[in-house]
């Protein structure tokens, strides 16, 4: 179920207003071209600042949120038409072969099980 607070329309549509810098990015951004990552899901996309990023530097990315108000907003940034987009629970994936997961903005307290039960899955 997604969170309220991500799923009210009105406010993903200023989520990005609220810190529309996002130097944290970075950091992801770098870890996937180490890694050389092809393939990313990123888990609780949100409103998509960084599958958007690593959709514009070619990687092949999956973007899962339950908030469809959030990734609604995804949707209509620059590369979105590059991303893979799936609305729902990220427990509920089915098994996905990929390079590296990402979780930006803590969205896995969330989520019971949390990081470990995505490793099984
Ligand atoms: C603080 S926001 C972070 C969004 C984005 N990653 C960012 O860095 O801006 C947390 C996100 O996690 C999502 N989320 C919560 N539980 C989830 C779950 N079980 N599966 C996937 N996403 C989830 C929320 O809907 C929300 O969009």
């Amino acid at each position: 179920m997604a969170d309220a607070i991500f799923a009210e329309p009105r406010l993903a549509d200023i989520y990005d207003l609220l810190d529309p810098d996002r130097p944290d990015l970075d950091a992801y951004v770098a870890l996937a071209d180490e890694l050389d990552a092809h393939s990313i899901v990123d888990v609780g996309c949100g409103t998509g600042t960084l599958a958007c990023l690593l959709a514009a530097r070619g990687k092949q990315v999956t973007a899962v949120d339950p908030a469809a108000a959030s990734v609604d907003v995804a949707r209509r940034k620059p590369n979105a038409d590059r991303v893979r987009w799936l609305v729902g629970d990220a427990m509920a994936l089915p098994p996905l072969h990929t390079d590296l997961v990402t979780m930006t903005g803590n969205p896995y307290g969330a989520a019971a099980g949390g990081p470990a039960r995505l490793r099984g899955s």
